[in-house]
């Protein structure tokens, strides 16, 4: 079986300052501590339905701000090892994964106790990017500003041993219909810089 390996980005968290409300702020928050729970839940920022990329994907249903934390992506923490040994997760197509490899080497498997961040589609030129925390928690973020309806995508940055040919290119084809769309769910392996002759 081809190993496809997830990669997040490790760009720095997006944290609100409590600083920047002021003392105001903080009086009011212990207030409201002390009140009962509000009867209706927050609307939550995205729902998951068929998508044109691809099977299931994620919408945003109201405006989603720029370096807006959107979802962790979850799922069953386990190794390479277990994971692949582990029923397909779309038994029609042996390229499909539902893996998230973290910087440490960890699988996250969101075919096993997984949330809505696993129907997440990729796509070239996406509108989210995934980032990892100090806990190898990982999250996606909004990059740009996403608008009600527009579904939410990150780059996969999927890496597979050995070099990307044409049988790997067919397996990992991108249909994510962007203008700068490279055509593959792939990164291009970076090249090793050649040692100068003496
Ligand atoms: C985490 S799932 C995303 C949810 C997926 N749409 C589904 O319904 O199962 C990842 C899989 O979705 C498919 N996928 C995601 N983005 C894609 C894209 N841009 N082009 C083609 N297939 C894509 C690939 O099969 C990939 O392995
Ligand atoms: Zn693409």
């Amino acid at each position: 079986m081809t190993r496809a390996l997830r990669r997040s980005s490790q760009r720095p968290l997006h944290r609100a300052s409590l600083a920047a409300f002021g003392a105001d702020a903080v009086v009011a928050a212990t207030r409201a501590d002390t009140h009962p729970m509000p009867k209706e839940k927050p609307q939550r920022a995205y729902r998951v339905r068929n998508s044109p990329i691809h099977g299931r994907g994620v919408f945003a249903t109201r405006t989603i701000r720029k370096g807006t934390r959107i979802v962790e992506y979850r799922g069953d923490r386990t190794t390479w090892e277990v994971a692949v040994k582990r029923p397909a997760s779309d038994p029609d197509n042996p390229h499909h994964t539902f893996f998230f490899e973290t910087s440490d080497g960890t699988v996250i498997d969101a075919s096993v106790r997984g949330n809505a961040a696993r129907w997440i589609n990729h796509s070239c030129d996406a509108n989210g990017e995934s980032y990892e925390d100090e806990n190898g928690r990982v999250f996606i973020d909004a990059r740009r500003v996403i608008h009600a309806g527009d579904e939410i995508t990150y780059d996969y940055r999927l890496s597979i041993e050995g070099r990307i040919g044409k049988r790997a290119r067919a397996a990992y084809a991108c249909g994510c219909g962007a203008e700068k769309c490279r055509g593959v769910l792939l990164l291009k392996p970076k090249r090793k810089k050649k040692k100068k002759a003496k």
